[in-house]
């Protein structure tokens, strides 16, 4: 068998996702591993986390960038290059990407957006599904395109909205659920190509 799939994660946050991806990756049949982990954002908890799985985990600052978003990505790409990257999974990553960086890795980043696409794309998923009276909530995985959130969906988990949700509790059981699908949905993707003949 080929060897794993080489991802990297993107982060801007606590990394809970990306813990669950690095643990996926560390089983022995796991058709992926994680081999770097970018934050924009030095403060970001899950960095500690990596670190302390001894994965490298960088912190590539969107800041001193000022408004030259396309600089700050030739940063983060050149790292992708250097460590032989071969999946993006973003997590929590919390920058618009330009157009560049999504055509360069077109078909091979993956994103989780904590709602059932494409229903509730963007901020506020979970308060707007409270409002809206939904019975069922849940999170996707899809593949990164222009549009935000947009992209062909891989997989999805469904949760129930309970009637005393609050968007923090219902983010919390959403958030349980994320933790199961996102390796779930990345060994498949990686799998699918370690198959493939090519
Ligand atoms: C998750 O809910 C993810 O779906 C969203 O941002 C959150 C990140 O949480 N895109 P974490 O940093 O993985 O804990």
């Amino acid at each position: 068998m080929p060897g794993r799939r080489r991802v990297a994660v993107l982060i801007s946050g606590a990394g809970s996702n990306m813990a669950a991806l690095i643990a996926a990756g560390q089983a022995a049949d796991a058709p992926f591993e994680v081999v770097l982990v970018i934050s924009n954002n030095p403060d970001a908890g899950g960095l500690a986390i990596a670190e302390a799985a001894g994965i490298p985990a960088l912190t590539i600052d969107h800041r001193p960038y000022g408004k030259d978003r396309a600089a700050h990505e030739q940063a983060i790409a050149a790292m992708l290059d250097e460590y032989g990257v071969e999946v993006v999974a973003m997590a929590g990553y919390m920058r618009l990407l330009t157009p560049w960086l999504v055509s360069r890795w077109a078909g091979r980043m993956l994103n989780i957006h904590p709602s059932l696409l494409p229903l509730y794309p963007g901020l506020d998923p979970h308060a707007r599904a409270i409002a809206a009276g939904d019975s069922e909530a849940g999170c996707t995985v899809h593949l990164v395109t222009e549009g935000v959130d947009e992209g062909p969906i891989l997989g999805q988990a469904r949760v129930p909205v309970q009637g005393d949700d609050t968007p923090e509790t219902l983010a919390d059981r959403v958030r349980l659920a994320e933790h199961a699908l996102y390796p779930a949905v990345l060994s498949e993707f990686c799998a699918v190509r370690t198959d493939r003949p090519d």
